[in-house]
């Protein structure tokens, strides 16, 4: 037995892919998977709560899915903007705490205000941290914290960059008050990270499934927590 069988992660993070595919195999446009996608999202947030996950992660927009076609950014703006504004009383009947972390500045004022009215009045639950990262990449993360460090480094002569740890670094990325994803999740058969969290990552369990986002139910979510369970853990050490 290894110390972690049988643990719940405390932290999931998902790469929920897919969605293209599975209205293109249904002769749907983009936007019909979007959809589909965020009842999805609803089902695995219940599922999270379910098992015990204390912060659950989504990948919802990438920085790079800003050069995505301008009809598909407008539709996955306005399911977001839709989805902010509509699922604040099950989050609250649930106790589920809203955040979403990435480069704010790109999104549209209205957006952003909606955004920050969830991530107030959810403040005090406790059940379960729904993060939902928009206009994120893990380059661009790590970047701004290293901007930071630089400026902080310009204004206070008091403050020694050479001498930061990897600890002290993580505080300046914009996942600080979270601890590191011990699973992440990515759907419809891709293996590769697309500079998703790259530092918070390093020693995270990965699962991959052929399963395409849409299709990812409650169960395909604690399948991905048994394998978890089941797996060994060592953080580059012997045991
Ligand atoms: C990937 O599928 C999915 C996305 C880029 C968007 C995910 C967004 C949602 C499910 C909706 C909003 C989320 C929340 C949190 C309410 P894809 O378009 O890359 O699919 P493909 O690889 O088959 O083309």
């Amino acid at each position: 037995m290894n110390e972690d069988s049988g643990k719940v992660p405390a932290h999931v993070s998902i790469i929920m892919d897919g969605n293209g595919r599975w209205a293109k195999e249904r002769g749907k446009d983009r936007t019909f998977g979007h959809v589909e996608g965020v009842e999805r999202v609803r089902d695995t947030v219940e599922a999270a709560v379910e098992e015990g996950v204390s912060v659950l992660s989504l990948y919802a927009f990438s920085e790079e899915n800003w050069n995505r076609p301008g009809t598909e950014v407008t539709a996955l703006m306005k399911l977001l903007m839709k989805s902010v504004q509509g699922e604040r009383e099950t989050l609250m009947k649930n106790k589920v705490r809203f955040r979403a972390l990435g480069n704010r500045e790109r999104l549209s004022p209205v957006l952003n205000a909606a955004i920050s009215a969830l991530e107030e009045s959810t403040k005090d639950n406790d059940a379960l941290t729904l993060v939902v990262f928009i206009s994120y990449s893990g380059r661009w993360d790590i970047l701004q914290a290293a901007k930071k460090v630089a400026a902080r480094s310009a204004s206070d002569p008091s403050f020694d960059a050479t001498a930061m740890t990897a600890e002290d670094f993580s505080k300046c990325l914009v996942t600080a008050e979270f601890p590191d994803p011990d699973l992440i999740i990515r759907t419809s058969g891709e293996i590769r990270i697309s500079n998703y969290l790259l530092w918070q990552g390093a020693y995270s369990e990965f699962y991959f499934t052929d399963v395409l986002w849409p299709d990812f139910t409650k169960e395909e979510f604690r399948k991905a927590l048994g394998e978890y369970a089941r797996r060994d853990r060592r953080y580059g050490k012997v045991k």
